[in-house]
């Protein structure tokens, strides 16, 4: 039976490293947790082109770049900006509630 999708604590918005992108592991997943102008954003952290993890890339405030190959994504959207990227980052629906970042998942 499939599990009914709740929202889940992630990581404390304390936690997070400021204007950056934070690496939080949720179970077995590796995450990306973005603290964008805009606001909070979580994506899987794995790079869409290659392996890798797109936390230890350039963030800007809004995009992210990947360490790899110097791909290009949104982070407030996922969507990829410039190549070699081309397949859009999978996004988490996020909110924060009581000072933790929390996703629907
Ligand atoms: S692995 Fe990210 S752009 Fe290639």
């Amino acid at each position: 039976m499939k599990r009914e999708k709740t929202w889940q604590k992630l990581i404390a918005v304390a936690d997070l490293e400021k204007g950056d992108a934070t690496p939080v592991t949720f179970g077995r997943r590796e995450l990306a947790v973005y603290d964008t102008r805009d606001g909070i954003t979580v994506s899987f952290a794995r790079c869409t082109h290659g392996a890798a993890n797109l936390c230890d890339g350039y963030f800007d405030g809004i995009h992210i770049e990947c360490p790899l190959h110097q791909g290009l994504f949104d982070a407030r959207t996922g969507a990829a900006k410039a190549a070699p990227a081309r397949v859009a980052l999978k996004m988490i629906e996020a909110r924060v509630e009581d000072g933790m970042v929390q996703i629907f998942i």
